[in-house]
């Protein structure tokens, strides 16, 4: 294969060393999730922040009750894009997800750049999750009468600073995620079956407070005070068309755009591929289902909050707690409050997962120091990576003021779906063959809708939001230059990157059913 030699603009990962990983030639991480858990694994790391904070503050400042369509919007958008990633991840069921699926479509310097981009998306959201975290896990105490000491009280559920919750979860996780796997993967349905029974608590009795008035009450278009001629803070699309400001229909789409956020996490199940049994065909499933389960729980959420107080009650900082409090249940606000953090911890611990598989892949891949992708024998998890991962984690909430970074990893996201949504339509005409376990319908037609919606979303965050953005991809390009470039695996081969002798594609579950083993090798239950 040529793609060895050439310069790096061009140089292209094989497919077939893509996808031997899952059969087994270059495999190294144990199988250990199954249908079910990779459900719960999107369901654990979207619900989170996105609808305990996020939604409340955006109805509040932004658009109102119209916020269930900015729910919608933000929705639709994902599922669009789900739909890619199920078809590419059943035809590449790596853990570098997008970022392989990059390198073999787009080649390598695309791979670097959505690599770079998923660094920001994950690394950052763990950051602003466990700053969340802190906030909520401090309310809780102080709901439960529980005094800390002074010195304690004043370095927890801090927005800026040190904090000491925030770095008490994130060390935990990174503990957790480090130890394999499997014991997270245990701690993770407990959490999660515990989040979903608050928040369906919060659904129900919501609901039994439920007037209609407070949906009617939709605000007017308005200029924020203060913001007028605020052009760094503007969305792009307002500057563009000399139309900025809250409410009406710029509010809502600004909405949606924030919203994202909430959905984020669904693209870092196919990260879990190299660990997953059946993986071509359990992935998509996973993704579309647990998007599509998470979407109708946010809809019910923000139904219920913006029906059961006016928009203009509402209290940004703590949202659906004032909402209930208003509405006289004061206990529900316990529930609340235990709810998040136990929403949040999941979605910390996914993210972590999530960024470790990339970064290994990266790593295995040449692209950042290979030694990164070495697996712990004892542990059978990239300890190494995760160690890492946690540290940087624990440096950029601790020192950066991160709660004001939430759409950066909402642009960085989009970014990588965009580049997702163009692989599928690329990869339909110059490998029609590879075999896929799922297809995304109507394509071409529903890659570009995703690219076009995502897009849209995009040009609705503001300009600064852009401006990091841009800095932290051309400091990206920089990495690349100086250290990538020379040490990707492809380009130190000294001979061309030999075809797998067989090249052994995904045919189906092998006899004797999902996890029996493949063709190719080893593989399954039998190697745990
Ligand atoms: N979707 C995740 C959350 O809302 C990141 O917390």
């Amino acid at each position: 294969m040529s793609e060895g030699r050439s310069p790096s603009i061009v140089r292209r990962m094989p497919p077939s060393h893509a996808t031997d990983r899952w059969t087994g030639a270059r495999h190294g991480l144990p199988t250990a999730y199954r249908g079910a858990d990779l459900v719960v694994l999107g369901v654990g790391v979207m619900i989170g922040a996105g609808i305990f904070g996020l939604a409340g503050r955006q109805a509040a400042s932004m658009a109102g009750p119209g916020v269930i369509l900015s729910f919608m919007i933000a929705g639709i958008t994902s599922l669009l894009v789900a739909f890619c990633f199920a078809e590419l991840s059943s035809a590449m069921p790596t853990s570098g997800s997008a970022y392989t699926f990059a390198y073999v479509i787009f080649g390598e310097v695309w791979a670097w750049i959505v690599g770079w981009a998923l660094v920001l998306e994950l690394l950052l959201a763990a950051a602003v999750v466990a700053r969340a975290w802190s906030h909520y896990a401090a309310q809780l105490l102080t709901d439960l009468g529980v005094d800390l000491p002074q010195v304690v009280a004043s370095v927890v559920g801090q927005s800026t600073g040190f904090d000491l919750f925030t770095l008490f979860i994130l060390a935990v996780l990174t503990a957790v995620v480090a130890l394999g796997a499997r014991v997270g993967l245990r701690t993770l349905w407990i959490i999660v079956v515990a989040k979903l029974v608050a928040i369906g608590a919060v659904i129900v009795v919501g609901a039994l407070h439920f007037d209609r008035r407070n949906l009617a009450a939709i605000p007017v278009p308005a200029t924020p005070p203060g913001k007028a001629g605020d052009t760094l803070h503007s969305p792009l699309l307002g500057i563009l068309f000399g139309q900025t400001g809250t409410f009406g229909w710029f509010g809502i789409f600004a909405a949606s755009a924030a919203i994202t956020f909430a959905y984020i996490g669904f693209d870092v199940v196919a990260t879990a591929a190299e660990e997953a049994e059946d993986a071509p065909r359990s992935i998509p499933k996973g993704i579309i289902r647990g998007l599509m389960f998470t979407t109708v729980i946010y809809i019910a959420v923000a139904v219920v909050m913006v029906g059961m107080i006016p928009y203009d009650r509402i209290d940004a900082s703590a949202p659906l707690a004032s909402a209930f409090r208003d509405a006289g249940e004061g206990f529900m606000v316990h529930v609340i409050n235990v709810g998040a953090v136990l929403g949040l911890t999941t979605v910390v611990l996914v993210l972590l997962v999530g960024l470790t598989r990339v970064m290994f892949s990266m790593a295995r891949d040449g692209l950042i120091p290979r030694p990164l992708s070495k697996i712990n024998r004892g542990y059978r998890s990239p300890t190494r990576v995760t160690l890492l991962i946690g540290f940087l984690a624990i440096l950029l909430a601790e020192f950066v003021d991160v709660l004001t970074l939430e759409p950066l990893v909402v642009i960085g996201a989009l970014f990588v779906f965009i580049v997702v949504a163009g692989g599928v339509v690329r990869m339909r005409q110059t490998m029609p063959d590879l075999p896929r376990g799922f297809r995304t319908p109507f394509s071409p037609g529903v890659p570009i809708a995703s690219i076009l919606a995502c897009l849209w979303l995009m040009v609705n965050l503001q300009l600064i939001t852009w401006l990091y953005f841009t800095i932290w991809m051309a400091f990206g390009v920089l990495v690349y230059l100086v250290y990538g470039r020379r040490n990707s695996v492809l380009a130190t081969m000294a001979r061309p990157v030999p075809e797998a002798p067989a090249p052994v594609y995904y045919q189906g579950p092998p006899p004797g059913g999902p996890g029996a083993g493949s063709a190719a090798g080893p593989r399954g239950r039998h190697r745990r």
